[in-house]
């Protein structure tokens, strides 16, 4: 290893609470790797160590939970932390000048990110916010219909069923399979559901529970073609794994920041197809504009600015580490557990076996133990934290490592299921 690379650790791994690695030690060390193919560095534990030394990691556990909110590495926090204190100084002459400027900046940068054109795309505080909008505000009529899946989020769902009761449309839900042979399978399964009153489909581009990713370019293709919008729940996709709104053909796609992109908590977005922007009802209406306009969506009150200020930051740390590496290494991180694993009579793996359909979530359960049983028992005796998940067809484990894991925290994962087998 050379000089730089050890400065860098070192520096690294004496931070105390006060310490914060700068930015640019972290794009000089970055810099040394600059031109390494990603599907090498995947596995190079010392570049990996370098990110992980980034984190300020609890040591009561091995964090496997990393699904419900990837917190931000070091870097970010500190300028979140400069960001408060900048708000908290120019108080309303920051909210009356330029408040909403940045608010347009951070949401042109994000767009770049994820492939979507500026004026299609808002900030909100999380996918709920952002979806949950385009079902309440739909102009629902009795007999419509919507398709979804047992699999999709909680919130979701329960938002289909309150617009169900307020204005009698129906909400169709499909199981999708936990291996399935092909695309066409997943395909025909909406496809199947689809008939000529139904007025939306949604699907998950990520499915949180199990980790398994859909194809969702060629359900939305199938969709259109029957004249159907589709809206896609990205919560666990920005910044996890690669992708281009626009190359997905979709309608609406709603996701969380605060998780895969590691934003602080409460920063989400939505984007819609500017031809669909006036079919929905603003929850908090907003003034008289154009129906094409996508503000119309965004009128939130009074609201945390230093969040949506530190989506920069966020997106900034994303790209030095870089998005190719991120994807290679989380999925070879669930590939590195997962191998050892899936096969052993008695553990169930409830996420595809085909590479292509899965990133770095997965999930897992022992035949005949209840997942409460599971997580309680990794936590307690192992010092693995995880969370059970015990709905729709899923019963285990589910597993989400982040770039700061180690494959040797997976082996203590792999050692405890075949224990506790
Ligand atoms: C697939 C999916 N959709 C939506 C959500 C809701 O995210 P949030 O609570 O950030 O709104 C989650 C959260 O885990 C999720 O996994």
């Amino acid at each position: 290893m050379d000089m730089n690379k050890r400065t860098f650790l070192k520096s690294m791994g004496a931070l105390g609470l006060a310490a914060v690695p700068s930015a640019q030690a972290l794009a000089d060390w970055l810099a040394e790797y600059d031109g390494q193919p990603s599907d090498v560095l995947a596995s190079d534990e010392v570049f990996w160590d370098g990110i992980r030394q980034g984190y300020r990691l609890k040591i009561d556990y091995i964090n496997l939970e990393n699904g419900y909110y990837c917190f931000m590495p070091l870097v970010t926090l500190d300028k979140f932390i400069h960001h408060v204190k900048e708000v908290n100084f120019q108080g309303s002459y920051y909210m009356r000048t330029v408040q909403f400027e940045n608010k347009k900046k951070v949401a042109a940068r994000l767009a770049e990110v994820v492939g979507c054109q500026a004026d299609e795309l808002i900030i909100t505080r999380n996918t709920t916010e952002s979806l949950d909008m385009v079902i309440g505000g739909l102009d629902w009529k009795p007999g419509d219909e919507a398709v979804m899946a047992g699999q999709d989020y909680g919130a979701m769902l329960e938002m289909f069923k309150q617009v169900s009761k307020r204005y009698g449309m129906i909400n169709k839900i499909v199981s999708v399979p936990l291996d399935p042979a092909s695309d066409e399978e997943i395909m025909d399964l909406y496809a199947n559901a689809i008939t000529d009153k139904t007025r939306l489909l949604m699907i998950s581009h990520i499915i949180n529970i199990t980790g398994q990713i859909l194809p969702v370019r060629k359900i939305c293709d199938m969709a259109h073609a029957k004249g159907v919008p589709v809206m896609v729940d990205g919560a666990h996709a920005v910044a996890h794994f690669r992708f281009s709104i626009s190359d997905l053909n979709c309608d609406y796609y709603g996701s969380s920041l605060h998780k895969w992109l590691s934003t602080p908590l409460g920063a989400g977005m939505l984007w819609v197809k500017k031809e669909n922007i006036g079919n929905v009802w603003p929850l908090l209406a907003e003034g008289d504009l154009p129906a094409d306009n996508i503000a119309r969506l965004n009128h939130t009150g009074t609201h945390p600015v230093h969040t949506d200020l530190t989506i920069l930051d966020a997106i900034e740390f994303y790209q030095m580490v870089g998005p190719e590496r991120k994807e290679k290494r989380l999925r070879y991180l669930q590939n590195y557990w997962t191998k050892k694993v899936r096969g052993i009579p008695g553990i169930i793996l409830n996420t595809p076996a085909d590479p292509a359909r899965s990133c770095g979530i997965a999930n897992v359960g022992i035949e005949g133990m209840n997942p409460e049983a599971l997580a309680e028992k990794l936590m307690k005796q192992y010092h693995i934290y995880t969370v059970a998940i015990d709905v729709a067809g899923v019963h285990g484990c589910r597993i989400t490592p982040n770039i700061f894991t180690t494959p040797a925290e997976l082996d203590v994962l792999v050692e405890a299921l075949k224990n506790i087998l």
